[in-house]
């Protein structure tokens, strides 16, 4: 594998996951893999969850690790061809990424959406870019419109703790007080349209995602029928896709609770992480037994080392 920035590029997604529970229990079982190689993570916004189980994974696979926070540390990137930067742009991202790629055999990059352009954004300008000049096997730890990793590792945590073959998989959309990416639930939908699930999507009005990554999901604006008999419910907030990058008000009472839970198959409660308590999730769910917040966040180590693994492989 030399690129990890969607579910297109995994071949066998049941084989990926099988990789990363078979890492779980075996952890340190491949550091010859990685010996003398160099993993650099590169993040143009902030993280605590990507950073540190993608570093602990190439740290498993006895690989170096280096990171750069490129938003408070490192030069503001150019990435329009052709310009003149007589303004703030410092670097252009030709030279910053063909350099990082002489440092790194392995590069991961953070690069979210700017929420104003949609076609530059979902062109993934600035991701796509850096793939073409860095020269090395990129890792997407999150972009403008994916986040590849957390899906993987989602899918993970839903085969590991799932109670029968085919569970029912519902994303609904949650409260916010800020726009957010269409990221997270795009890949979300994307890998569990391709994952032997019953998938069901639920949000208000306005809030639909672009057909394109949710081929095969039941799509409905009613919360309560779509909760009925959920064996996972997977929260998240996001902004509109059409208007891009809106957020309209009067949805505050989708936040979920223990008294929707009632309907539910006692479903098991995710979400990616970081959470606004009481805004998209309540106290209750999420100090309560169903809540797999924590867990679904220890396992982004193990699908991140299932990637890298495959990569290193690829290298080697
Ligand atoms: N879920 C997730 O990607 O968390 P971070 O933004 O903290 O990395």
């Amino acid at each position: 594998m030399k690129l990890f920035s969607s579910v297109n590029d995994v071949t066998d997604i049941q084989s990926l996951v099988k990789e990363a529970l078979h890492l779980k229990q075996n952890p340190y079982a491949y550091q010859q893999l990685g010996k003398n190689k160099t993993l650099g993570l590169v993040f143009l916004n902030p993280s605590l969850r990507t950073r540190m189980s993608t570093q602990k994974a190439g740290l498993n696979l006895g690989m170096n690790v280096m990171v750069l926070n490129m938003d408070k540390e490192g030069w503001a990137l150019e990435l329009q061809d052709g310009v003149i930067m007589n303004s703030n742009t410092v670097e252009h991202i030709r030279e910053a990424a063909a350099v990082l790629g002489q440092y790194a055999d392995i590069i991961g990059l953070r690069s979210f959406p700017g929420l104003k352009d949609r076609n530059d954004d979902y062109s993934e300008n600035i991701f796509n870019k850096f793939v073409k000049y860095c020269g090395v096997p990129v890792v997407s730890l999150e972009s403008a419109t994916r986040h590849p990793l957390q899906s993987l590792a989602d899918l993970v945590t839903i085969e590991e703790l799932k109670t029968t073959p085919r569970p029912k998989v519902v994303m609904t959309w949650a409260p916010h007080i800020k726009a957010l990416p269409q990221a997270v639930p795009n890949s979300f939908a994307e890998w569990m349209c391709k994952a032997d699930v019953d998938f069901t999507i639920v949000h208000p009005r306005g809030y639909e995602l672009c057909g394109d990554f949710t081929q095969g999901a039941t799509i409905t604006h009613n919360q309560d029928e779509a909760l009925a008999d959920a064996d996972f419910i997977y929260v998240k907030n996001w902004s509109a896709y059409e208007p891009y990058g809106k957020i309209f008000s009067g949805n505050e009472d989708w936040m979920l609770t223990n008294e929707r839970l009632k309907i539910t198959n006692n479903a098991k409660i995710m979400h990616c992480l970081p959470v606004r308590r009481n805004l998209e999730l309540s106290d209750e769910i999420l100090d309560g037994k169903n809540s797999i917040v924590v867990h679904e966040a220890a396992n982004r180590v193990w699908a991140a080392q299932a990637v890298l693994k495959r990569m290193l492989e690829t290298l080697s």
